[in-house]
């Protein structure tokens, strides 16, 4: 097929108005050039990241809706730093962020994943206590200090944090500019599927034998689904898939599903796989009277009917965006798959030690519908016995290196895939990357995060 090189490849929606936000980014020309690969394995270029972006970037801490009631809190580790995310009002900006670390004497303060203080964090060293609202509220045996040595009003230390669309973003940079200008129209991508919505109904912090970026570049691009992932051949464009290139490193693709890979034999009968799609929005396939061209434009219709069913307001999307996979990159370390229905925040969390180690941290979240007919969809995997309700936050399961993150076959192939793509990274033979335009959203990244280590950004 006719790839388009010149315009970046296929665009989904060729009616979208330039407004909307199916419509196609016009082409980042990011060059040819080969990376260097000690960026996956060396640790000087681990140092140079922590030092020229982590410490100046906004990155995701997590959602929201996770601390809905003030004293709910969440803590957020990056690399060695870690933060502590509190609630402190009912207001949507009434979330504040705190560096988590006891001022007395450097103790991480406050240990848990996920909880609830009454209105005050107290370290486990020497009790000494903060509000939530940061405030120093008690000192053990204070009579026994010299005045001037807490004379400092150890108040626990900020850090920049802004809400959007439900996410929270931190950025250790107090002089960073606000988080908006940084997302650009990733704003808006959020807020039209109504992320802040959705409730966090399963989370799964699995460790990989790689380097995060080798995580970011294997989810970027579908370019390896038949290879790797051939179950959904039947069901996804593979080829077909839109990719967009967005100021500041974002990016995003657009995963046709509903139709099978152009690579796929069968281009005419309704396969299982489609069968399946059909049955995932109530239509009885089997007496489905169409090719499967027709799939996509039925899925989109008969979502119109659920959300005018359950009075859900997707009336604003557009067919694209009810039945295909928006896959939205949040420069450096973000995957965030939308869908009405639900999303999949994936994080790449680099190891604090080790650059051929990372967090894979998905966070599953469902649109809760307060209707006991409405049913969140099969295709998005999660366990027998989920409690989508929203009404309690499930805790963190952790999954060591080398065991299968459970998150459903795609992602246990992944997980077995690249550790095995981290050690050819190594070798003395491999120059560097030969990236493809179905690769753009990979070498728009990684272009990106050359501007910040050579101190362009
Ligand atoms: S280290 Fe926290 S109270 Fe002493
Ligand atoms: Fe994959």
């Amino acid at each position: 097929m006719d790839y388009n090189l010149d315009q970046g490849g296929p665009t989904l929606n060729p009616d979208a108005a330039d407004t909307a936000v199916d419509h196609k980014a016009p082409y980042v020309d990011n060059g040819t050039e080969r990376k260097d690969p000690a960026r996956y394995y060396a640790r000087d270029y681990m140092a140079k990241e922590w030092e020229r972006l982590w410490s100046r970037v906004w990155t995701i801490a997590g959602v929201a809706s996770d601390i809905p009631e003030v004293g709910d809190f969440f803590t957020y580790d990056l690399l060695h730093e870690s933060f502590i995310i509190v609630r402190t009002g009912p207001g949507p900006a009434d979330v504040k962020g705190w560096y988590n670390v006891c001022g007395h004497r450097g103790n991480r303060l406050v240990q848990a994943e996920v909880g609830h203080v009454e209105d005050r964090f107290t370290c486990g060293f020497h009790s000494w206590q903060w509000k939530i609202d940061g405030a120093l509220a008690h000192v053990t045996d204070a009579e026994s200090f010299r005045p001037e040595v807490l004379d400092c009003a150890p108040d626990l230390v900020p850090v920049k944090t802004a809400v959007v669309a439900g996410v929270v973003f931190v950025n250790m940079d107090d002089d960073a500019r606000p988080v908006e200008d940084f997302l650009g129209p990733v704003v808006e991508h959020m807020t039209s599927f109504q992320v802040e919505k959705m409730n966090v109904v399963r989370h799964v912090r699995s460790e990989w034998a790689a380097n995060w970026k080798t995580g970011v570049d294997a989810f970027y691009e579908t370019y390896h689904l038949h290879a790797v992932h051939p179950q959904t051949q039947p069901i996804m464009g593979d080829i077909n898939c839109q990719y967009d290139c967005y100021p500041n490193g974002m990016s995003r693709m657009i995963v046709p599903i509903g139709q099978p890979s152009p690579h796929f034999p069968d281009q005419t009968s309704i396969n299982e796989g489609l069968q399946y799609m059909l049955g995932s929005v109530g239509l009885d396939a089997a007496s489905f009277k169409g090719t499967p061209a027709d799939v996509r434009p039925a899925l989109a219709a008969a979502k119109r009917r659920i959300s005018d069913k359950f009075g859900l307001g997707w009336d604003n999307l557009s067919d694209v965006q009810l039945t295909d996979s928006f896959a939205t990159g949040i420069f450096p370390n973000v995957q965030f798959g939308m869908h009405p229905e639900g999303a999949f925040l994936m994080k790449f969390m680099p190891h604090p030690d080790d650059p051929q180690r990372f967090w894979y941290d998905t966070i599953t979240l469902v649109r809760h519908v307060d209707d006991p007919h409405f049913r969140v969809p099969d295709w998005m995997g999660l366990p027998e016995g989920t409690d989508c309700s929203g009404r309690e936050r499930p805790d963190i399961e952790h999954k060591g290196i080398g065991e299968p993150p459970e998150l459903g076959l795609v992602l246990d192939q992944d997980s077995e895939l690249l550790p095995v793509v981290q050690k050819g990274l190594r070798s003395k033979a491999f120059k560097g990357p030969l990236w493809c335009e179905q690769e753009q959203r990979l070498r728009h990244f990684h272009n990106e995060l050359d501007r910040y280590i050579e101190g362009e950004k």
